[in-house]
């Protein structure tokens, strides 16, 4: 396991990579390859202190049911290796979000929680792109690959962008996007 430690608008990314066996994410992709996405509308704000949203967005998502995260092959190490390595031990809500060549993501936040954020597709190539963007002062900041099995603990204050695969790509770009509930 690696870890490395960032910083945007003095908030810390914390980024975890090879702490899941590549089997694992196989057995993990082949699970979710079977489960139900629905095509979410979503309105998105950039800013902590807006009142209204900046817009509007769809994107397919799989809402993973708390009861059920034990089905999810990834899940049990997913919540041990969070319970080791933040305060967080209650999950708000977990899903999976399925990113195509051609899709449309914007500059978000996610107001006033924690963010964990696994990819979990088991191959990557670099020409796929898809990296998550972070920014700081509305710039980007810093770029983040979506290797397989990378994990990314980040204040969802801080304004980000998911990434889209290129046209190149031969596989979705699945994430598992868990809120944590703050204490
Ligand atoms: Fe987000």
């Amino acid at each position: 396991m690696k870890i490395t430690h960032y910083e945007i608008n003095k908030m810390p990314i914390k980024v975890i990579d090879e702490a899941f066996d590549h089997e694992l994410l196989l057995e993990n992709y082949r699970y979710i390859r079977k489960c139900p996405f629905y095509y979410f509308d979503y309105s998105y704000f950039d800013d902590p202190n807006a009142k209204e949203p900046v817009g509007n967005g769809t994107q397919w998502i799989h809402p993973i049911q708390l009861e059920d995260a034990h089905k999810y092959p990834i899940f049990e190490s997913y919540q041990n290796i969070i319970k080791k390595e933040t305060s967080f031990e209650s999950l708000e809500r977990s899903h999976i979000n399925c990113h195509f060549f051609g899709d449309i993501r914007n500059p978000h936040i996610d107001k006033g929680q924690i963010n964990g954020l696994l990819f979990l597709t088991p191959e990557w190539q670099p020409e796929w792109s898809g990296e998550i963007i972070f920014y700081e002062n509305k710039k980007a900041a810093l770029v983040l690959e979506p290797l397989p099995g990378r994990l990314i603990i980040f204040n969802g204050k801080t304004l980000h962008k998911g990434g889209v695969p290129s046209k190149s790509s031969t596989m979705p770009r699945y994430t598992l996007t868990t809120k944590f509930l703050t204490p």
